[in-house]
């Protein structure tokens, strides 16, 4: 089973920032998005927000010339399950109908065997001109889908069809499309009232699956008062398990105290130990796969006191002993009976991430690590953002500096692609 993907060109108007939601959108649907954006499009909105949201190199003028001989036109142009230009502007369809190819954009509409979805997006006027309407005849004549234009107030202060259909508008289109492509083809045939496996599968791709998730900070008492812990908020342990929901699975959501809260749709497993984080996995297997993102405290108190400690007269700080606590994430890799198929781990590093993190893999036997730089001034820790490296048996990939969100879904996407 393969994930699904769209191609999705990004043209010059206003209504383009709007896109960058479409984008997160599809990705927590588990749509992968190739983006291509046109000079015009590259005027409302950067290469850099649209490639962090997607998780993809962006394709572009410069893309054109530089890199045509990795990738072809053809190539890009079929590698996507579905095309969709937004905002479709009156330019670009008028290209697309009278097939001109004389930029990226244009020649991969036209080289493009898969289906198109136009977002049209344009001033009042140039919608109602017969020019355009003519053109949107042709391109519905040749199977081009179009969602929207709402009617509406435009940006340029006249009123009337032409404002962009919305992001979430947008997106049932897309998933639309997608399902059809799994129909059967016949047109005589009528449609039938469910859905085919087949799509929910690829709707759902880790549907009938069982994901543990391990999340937030443990809290080692000193005394029934005190405590040792970090400065964990889990936010991407949180992200992993609402990406895994989005895709089907039934996720375990092993959580210590965490300031973000638990998504919903996944089973709530509280502790506040890493002994206790040790054992409410256990009890949680068996599991498909497990996703250990918790930041378990490496050590807890030996001595830890029955009653509150008091300070005395003799001034003398108390002596705290330390005792190592269990490694969850090896104890689970290790597992001779009933390791789950796939187990992926953290590692929040400094310094000479890779290596660092590598070693950690090998040592651990975990199959995957996520390694993380929260290296000063990166905000990782708390902070809506992760740069993160995918780390395998086969090798190294560095995602750029996405939100948490988008490395969760672009995790989960090859959890179910790994899993599949
Ligand atoms: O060794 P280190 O703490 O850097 O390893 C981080 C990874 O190991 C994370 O995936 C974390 O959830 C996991 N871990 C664990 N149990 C521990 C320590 C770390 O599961 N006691």
């Amino acid at each position: 089973m393969t994930a699904r993907r769209v191609l999705l060109i990004i043209g010059g108007g206003i209504a383009a920032y709007k896109v960058l939601t479409l984008i997160r959108d599809l990705g927590r649907r588990g749509i992968a998005v190739t983006p291509v954006l046109t000079e015009a499009g590259a005027e409302f909105v950067t290469p850099l927000s649209v490639s962090a949201l997607a998780g993809e190199v962006v394709h572009d003028a410069l893309f054109d010339l530089t890199r045509e001989a990795e990738m072809g036109h053809i190539q890009l142009s079929r590698s996507a399950d579905l095309v969709v230009v937004a905002p479709a502007t009156a330019n670009l369809m008028a290209k697309m109908a009278a097939g001109l190819a004389d930029d990226l954009a244009s020649t991969l509409l036209l080289a493009t065997d898969k289906k198109v979805l136009l977002a049209p997006a344009m001033n009042v006027r140039m919608w109602q001109h017969t020019a355009t309407q003519r053109n949107i005849e042709t391109l519905r004549a040749d199977g081009a889908q179009m969602v929207g234009p709402d009617e509406g107030d435009m940006a340029c202060g006249e009123y009337g069809p032409g404002r962009m259909a919305e992001p979430a508008e947008i997106l049932t289109a897309i998933e639309r499309m997608l399902d059809a492509r799994t129909l059967p083809a016949s047109p005589s045939r009528p449609a039938p009232l469910r859905l085919p496996p087949e799509a929910v599968i690829r709707r759902q791709p880790l549907a009938g699956r069982h994901v543990i998730v391990t999340s937030g900070p443990t809290q080692e008492p000193i005394d029934p008062v005190r405590y040792i812990s970090n400065r964990s908020s889990g936010a991407q342990g949180s992200a992993i398990a609402a990406a895994l929901r989005d895709l089907g699975a039934r996720v375990s959501f092993v959580t210590g105290p965490a300031e973000t809260p638990p998504p919903a749709g996944v089973d709530v497993i509280r502790v506040s130990t890493a002994d206790q984080m040790r054992e409410a996995v256990e009890a949680a297997l068996p599991a498909d796969a497990a996703v250990m993102a918790a930041a378990v405290a490496d050590w807890k108190v030996a001595n830890a006191a029955g009653s509150k400690m008091k300070k005395d007269a003799s001034g003398a700080a108390p002596a705290l002993e330390f005792t190592e606590n269990p490694d969850i994430l090896a104890w689970v890799s290790q597992l001779t009976d009933g390791r789950p198929q796939l187990v992926v781990g953290f590692a929040a590093e400094t310094d000479q991430l890779i290596d660092n993190a590598s070693a950690k893999r090998r040592r651990k036997g975990c199959d995957w690590i996520v390694a993380n730089d929260v290296g000063e001034g990166t905000g990782t820790f708390g902070g809506a953002e992760n740069t993160v490296t995918l780390i395998t048996e086969t090798g190294n990939e560095s995602w750029p500096k996405m939100r948490k969100d988008q490395v969760a879904a672009k995790l989960a996407g090859r959890i179910a692609e790994a899993l599949s």
